[in-house]
């Protein structure tokens, strides 16, 4: 079941979504190493990536290991994003993704992310700066089925994702829930199947209550989509991608002994460390571990003994006592 966004070709088609304070490279290089075939960045703002400095040396990182990989950026006007979406291509980010689709409301209240879901003119000129900004790149976008929940026409959407394969966009990726439903309630899976019929020919991605591996071939089967983005369901799992092929393939999926989910553990705070500093990179160790431990048969037990963790050797000792050192 292979996927193509644009010329990249992708040899499975459930990949790691765009998650802000997860999908950074030390969290895509785990869920590569253990079989996701594509990652997306966290969202970038147009002009942190414009910025020379700490932050968009922090942000902006790739690895050979981390191929195909889409970096997203963020923004409001269409300049300033092509000039963002040149940055990335010239540091090699196989595919540029522009996100239409944040409910946060600092950045709606900006007009930026998921207000561009009513303002269909500003989407298509985005998309179309961006795309003479990057001959041969392919772009993506992610979109929300609307912007109010009320509306069930979509015509913004449809307005938008038209528009963008008019303009050349290599594949629309589609968070089936509205931008003011945020995380709450439902993704309309109806909704998916009906924007794979209305573009029969063109790349689908689909998002939302991606919940397991079998939930992700599940939408494959169900929509029609040409490939799935893993989000929540993701987080805590990066084996949520070996477990999708496994399933795939007919085979019962494989769950990380405890030894192995403590050697991925130390691995993703050793990537931390080095992409951050070793202060920082224990404070997201110690909010990832919580992640992780929804694998551990004693969750909540192993959650109670992190939240009171500060140094690193009190981490250490609360994941070897329950990973078994
Ligand atoms: C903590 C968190 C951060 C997210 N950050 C981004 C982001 O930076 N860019 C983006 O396009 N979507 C982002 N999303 C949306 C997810 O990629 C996905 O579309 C959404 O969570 C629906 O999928 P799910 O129901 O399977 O989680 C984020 C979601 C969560 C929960």
């Amino acid at each position: 079941m292979p996927l193509r966004i644009g010329d990249v070709a992708i040899d499975f088609p459930v990949g790691l979504g765009a998650l802000a304070g997860y999908s950074d490279l030390p969290y895509r290089l785990i869920c590569r190493s253990l079989g996701a075939p594509f990652c997306i960045t966290e969202a970038m703002l147009d002009r942190q990536i414009l910025l020379e400095g700490k932050l968009r040396k922090r942000l902006i990182r790739l690895d050979p290991a981390d191929h195909p990989v889409a970096g997203q950026i963020m923004g409001i006007e269409p300049e300033t994003m092509a000039e963002a979406a040149r940055s990335l291509d010239r540091m090699g980010f196989d595919i540029i993704d522009l996100n239409f689709a944040c409910p946060v409301r600092k950045v709606v209240s900006h007009k930026r992310g998921g207000a561009l879901m009513k303002d269909p003119a500003r989407a298509l000129a985005t998309v179309r700066a961006v795309i003479e900004a990057v001959p041969g790149r392919p772009v993506t976008l992610k979109l929300r089925r609307s912007f109010r929940t009320s509306d069930t026409a979509n015509e913004d959407f449809w307005a938008i994702a038209r528009g963008a394969f008019e303009a050349g966009a290599a594949a629309i990726a589609v968070h089936a829930r509205s931008v003011e439903q945020k995380y709450t309630g439902r993704a309309d899976w109806g909704f998916l199947a009906a924007v794979k019929r209305e573009f029969p020919d063109r790349t689908i991605l689909g998002s939302g209550d991606v919940t397991s591996p079998a939930e992700s071939l599940r939408m494959l089967a169900e929509t029609g989509v040409d490939g799935v983005l893993a989000a929540r369901g993701a987080i805590g799992n990066p084996w949520f991608f070996g477990q999708a092929r496994d399933l795939a393939a007919g085979r019962p999926p494989r769950q990380p002994a405890l030894d192995e989910q403590r050697e991925v553990i130390y691995r993703h705070f050793r990537l931390a460390s080095e992409a951050y500093d070793p202060r920082r990179g224990l404070k997201m160790l110690r909010h990832c571990s919580l992640q992780y431990a929804k694998m551990h048969p004693r969750r909540t037990d192993l959650r109670n003994a992190l939240v009171p963790v500060r140094t690193e050797a009190e981490w250490r000792a609360v994941i070897d006592a329950f990973y078994g050192a």
